[in-house]
């Protein structure tokens, strides 16, 4: 790996225990302004010490993070579509690497849709992006996306499309939690994040799918609805990270959250 690739790479990965607490709020790029996302900077800037990186579109970027933070960037690069289209799949490359470089970003992301209608053109803009990328050090996380399939998030799936994505040489794959997510984690070669999905019904199963996520071998998450959909988007942030980096039980995250939720 050059050194570009690997200074990038330890930016977003923690080089202690090689894991990543990222935060998602690049929802708008088909979704509008999302509840709780409606004002960007309110939303992300409290939460900015405790996330290691900030997955976010180039307008979010430009719009509502001051270039003052040194907080690592991954910068959404598809995109396209949209909740009101009919089809979720039907998404191309959207910045270019030299905009990337522009925006001094650590890595650029792209989603797939394995067994959706764009499939092909989805992974050729995969392919597309890793070349172009590839050349300056940068690397491409690819989101293994569902769209509203909601469902077809299983091991057997899963572990299909992130495997694909690492094939194609995606250096980061973000894919959902599932049963058997072992399964997942030991057939793809490179590290893998977690999304979190539309918000689940309470806290405790948020950090119970982070805690099982990592104890099957994921390197990090990558959440967001689960964090800043939350009353308390400080607390969650905080049990996340103690579970990533700090190898903590659920009970010992969930006591912490309920400490930091009473405070807040
Ligand atoms: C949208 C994305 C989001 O960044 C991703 O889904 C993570 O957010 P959440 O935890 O809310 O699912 O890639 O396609």
């Amino acid at each position: 790996m050059d050194w570009g690739m690997k200074n990038r790479m330890s930016r977003i990965f923690n080089p202690q225990d090689g894991r990543t607490v990222m935060l998602a709020v690049d929802h708008g790029y088909f979704l509008g302004p999302v509840s709780r996302l409606e004002d960007l900077r309110k939303t992300i800037e409290p939460l900015i010490p405790y996330a290691d990186s900030l997955m976010i579109t180039r307008g979010g970027l430009r719009n509502c993070i001051d270039a003052k933070y040194a907080i690592p960037i991954v910068l959404r690069a598809s995109g396209g579509n949209s909740i009101m289209g009919k089809e979720l799949s039907n998404e191309e490359i959207t910045v270019s690497v030299e905009e990337a470089l522009r925006l001094n970003v650590c890595a650029v992301a792209l989603s797939i849709y394995i067994g959706a209608e764009y499939e092909h053109q989805t992974l050729i803009s995969l392919t597309n992006l890793i070349n172009e990328a590839e050349k300056f050090g940068v690397p491409v996380l690819a989101v293994t996306a569902v769209g509203k399939e909601l469902e077809k998030r299983d091991a057997r799936y899963l572990s299909l499309s992130c495997r694909i994505a690492a094939e194609l040489g995606a250096r980061i794959v973000k894919t959902y939690y599932c049963e058997d997510f072992e399964k997942v984690v030991k057939s793809c070669p490179v590290p893998i994040v977690i999304a979190g999905g539309p918000k689940l019904k309470d806290e405790r199963d948020v950090l119970e799918i982070a805690y099982n996520a990592i104890s099957c071998g994921a390197k990090g998450v990558d959440m967001g609805r689960n964090i800043w959909q939350s009353h308390w988007p400080i607390a969650v942030i905080s049990a996340i990270r103690k579970i990533v980096h700090e190898n903590a039980a659920l009970d010992e995250a969930l006591d912490l959250f309920s400490r930091l939720k009473d405070k807040s």
